[in-house]
C-alpha cells in the first residue's frame, strides 16, 4: 500500500504565521506538524509516501525530509499548482499510486490513541473499497459528516452541512483500493470549486464498498487548522509527552520499532545533532539496544 500526504494548502487562515512557510511545517509542540501524519502512515506499515506540496514550499519539505531514508521511508514529492481540492491528490498522484491500494492523510490531521496501529492494519486488511474513520465532534458543520442508521449502517455523507445529520465527522485519513484514481476522474468541482473528498467517498458509498470505522473515546483526533487548534494540539502533545516520558510521532523511534532501520543506522544518521528531540532519539535507541539509560 502506498501513502499520500496532502500538504499543499496555502494556510491563509494562519497568516502572517504561515506567510513565509507552509503551516504544515510549523511546529506542533516539539516537531513539525508533518511529522504527525507521517508517523500515522508509518504505524499503518506504509513506507512509500508521496508528499503533495504547493510550489513555494516544495524546497522546504525536501530540506526537512529528504528522500525519507533517515526514517526508513521512500518519500517522493509532487506540486499541486492550483488548489483544486483534496481528491485532486489522486490525479496528481496517479503515476505514483500505479494501480496500488493507497492511504491518504491530510497534512494537518493528528491522530493519537492506543491500538491505532492495529486498527489501521485491520482496516487495510478488511478494506473492500474505501475505509474512512468517524469521530464525534461538537462542531460537525465544519467537516464531512456521516449519518448512520441504528445498526451503524452508513446512510449518507455530506460535506460541511448547515444542518448536520449526526455528530460524526469524517477524519482526514482515508484508505482506498486501486479504483480510486478512476473514480477521482469522474468528479466535478463543487460549488467552492474543489474536487471534494466527500464526493469521492460517496461514489464508494453508492457502490456499497465504503466502510466507516468509528474512533471511540480513547482517541484523540485533532485538525490543526486554526491558531487555537494548533495551540490545543501542542498542549495535548506536551502533556502526553511530559507525563509518559515518551514522544508522540518521533519518526526515528517509529522507524526503529517498526524494524525499518537498525539502531546503529539511526544513531549514525543523527550524529552531532543536539536538541531535546534528538537527545530523546539517542536515549530511546541506546536504552533499547543496551538496556542502559544514558
Ligand atoms: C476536509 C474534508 C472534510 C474532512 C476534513 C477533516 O475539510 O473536506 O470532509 O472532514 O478535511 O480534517 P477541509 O480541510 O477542506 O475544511
Amino acid at each position: 500500500m502506498k501513502g499520500i500526504i496532502l500538504a499543499a494548502g496555502a494556510g491563509t487562515r494562519l497568516y502572517p504565521a504561515s506567510q513565509p512557510i507552509s503551516k504544515i511545517l510549523l511546529s506542533i509542540y516539539d516537531k513539525p506538524m508533518i511529522y504527525y501524519p507521517i508517523s500515522t502512515l508509518m504505524l499503518a506499515g506504509i513506507r512509500d509516501i508521496l508528499i503533495i506540496t504547493n510550489e513555494a514550499d516544495y524546497d522546504n519539505f525536501r530540506k526537512l525530509l529528504g528522500d525519507g531514508s533517515n526514517f526508513g521511508l521512500n518519500i517522493e514529492y509532487k506540486i499541486q499548482y492550483v488548489q483544486r481540492g483534496i481528491a485532486d491528490a489522486f490525479l496528481i498522484g496517479e503515476d505514483f499510486i500505479n494501480g496500488d491500494d493507497v492511504a491518504l492523510i491530510l497534512g494537518d490531521n493528528i491522530f493519537h490513541g492506543h491500538g491505532f496501529s492495529t486498527i489501521m492494519h485491520d482496516a487495510i486488511q478488511n478494506n473492500i473499497g474505501a475505509t474512512v474513520f468517524g469521530y464525534t465532534v461538537k462542531d460537525p458543520e465544519r467537516f464531512g459528516v456521516v449519518e448512520f442508521d441504528s445498526n451503524k449502517k452508513v446512510l449518507s455523507l455530506e460535506e460541511k452541512p448547515k444542518h448536520p445529520k449526526s455528530d460524526y465527522a469524517v477524519t482526514g485519513l482515508y484508505f482506498y483500493d486501486g479504483n480510486v484514481c478512476d473514480y477521482a476522474k469522474m468528479l466535478k468541482p463543487s460549488a467552492r470549486g474543489e474536487l471534494e473528498i466527500t464526493d469521492l467517498n460517496k461514489i464508494y458509498l453508492e457502490k456499497g464498498t465504503l466502510k466507516v470505522e468509528i474512533l471511540g473515546r480513547g482517541f484523540a483526533w485533532l485538525d490543526t487548522g486554526t491558531h487555537d487548534s494548533m495551540l490545543q494540539a501542542s498542549n495535548f502533545v506536551q502533556s502526553m509527552e511530559l507525563n509518559k516520558g515518551e514522544k508522540i510521532a518521533c519518526l526515528e523511534e517509529v522507524a526503529y520499532l517498526n524494524g525499518f532501520l537498525s539502531g546503529e543506522t539511526i544513531l549514525k544518521n543523527i550524529e552531532g545533532y543536539k536538541s531535546d528531540y534528538y537527545d530523546y532519539v539517542r536515549n530511546v535507541i541506546l536504552k533499547s539496544m543496551t538496556g542502559v539509560r544514558v
